[in-house]
């Protein structure tokens, strides 16, 4: 694959910083100590352009990015503040019915780029409900899919996940979907290199940011798997072939406030000696 790298030799300070980073080792020095693509280098470069971020002269250009255009990365929140950031997350089950403006929703998907992938293979892609009457829709048809298996006599293999829910489902509660406004579904190439925990990630680094937009945010495994037992919501939602559906999230505005951290038990730690 081209990779386009363009140094500029006016700008290039010699560091040798952009070697050092490369970690599939694609950069090696010209004869006047310039970074060029070294023997199969092109084809190794992985596109992860942290020769382009760690360059203090501004001097790489790879697959036509321009270091000038790139977002500043300081200053950082602290680590007080990440911490409570964490610590302040929580599973919101309750929402306003009403949708997120775009503008909100597009910082919220243009953040995905920056999300790690395995190999940065970067090949996630993400569907994701933004009008509330198609929210309610899907709802609906998922809804009235499990209301029926639930009271048959005996109910279909796809809906015994649903089984424990069963008196909320055909009482009308919804419970997959929690009312929210907008659900956002990761799916992942299935022969990513990293499939199973891409899409974990992404979603992972959704839920956070979300918080700090005052959005609320729910892992929803019921969605992801819900969605999938009723194909014609499944082929609504618009997965790419060869793809697979790697996590589901529901999210939107909400009222709810918790107003202090729960306290969990320590995690298990084993020192290695
Ligand atoms: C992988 C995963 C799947 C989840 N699926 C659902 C779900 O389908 N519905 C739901 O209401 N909550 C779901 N949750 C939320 C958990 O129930 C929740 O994390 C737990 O109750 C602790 O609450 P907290 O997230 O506020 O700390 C899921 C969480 C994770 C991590």
């Amino acid at each position: 694959m081209e990779r386009f790298l363009k140094v500029n030799s006016l700008k290039c300070v010699r560091c040798g910083l952009c070697l050092e980073v490369c970690a599939p080792k694609a950069l090696v020095f010209s004869a006047d100590f310039q970074p060029k693509f070294g023997k199969d280098g092109e084809e190794r470069c992985t596109n992860c352009q942290h020769c382009l971020a760690v360059c203090p002269a501004k001097a790489i250009s790879i697959c036509g990015r321009d270091p000038e255009e790139s977002a500043a990365v300081t200053p950082l929140p602290n680590g007080d503040d990440m911490l409570r950031l964490i610590q302040s997350r929580r599973s919101i089950r309750h929402y306003r019915h009403e949708a997120l403006d775009a503008e909100t929703i597009d910082k919220l998907l243009d953040m995905l780029r920056w999300v790690p992938t395995g190999v940065n293979n970067h090949g996630l892609h993400f569907s994701v409900i933004r009008d509330v009457a198609v929210m309610d829709e899907i709802r609906e048809r998922v809804n009235s899919q499990f209301r029926e298996w639930l009271t048959m006599e005996e109910p279909p293999q796809a809906a015994a996940l649903m089984m424990r829910y069963k008196a909320q489902i055909t009482a009308g509660l919804d419970v997959i979907f929690r009312g929210a406004p907008h659900l956002i579904v990761a799916a992942v190439p299935q022969n990513a290199p990293c499939a199973a925990i891409d899409p974990v990630i992404a979603l992972s680094y959704f839920e956070l940011y979300a918080k700090t937009l005052g959005i609320g945010t729910c892992w929803c495994g019921l969605a992801a798997a819900a969605l999938f037992a009723v194909p014609e919501v499944a082929e609504r939602m618009g997965i790419p072939a060869n793809y697979r559906v790697g996590y589901a999230m529901l999210f939107g505005p909400t009222e709810r406030k918790f107003l202090r951290a729960t306290q969990p038990e320590a995690v298990s730690v084993f020192e290695v000696k």
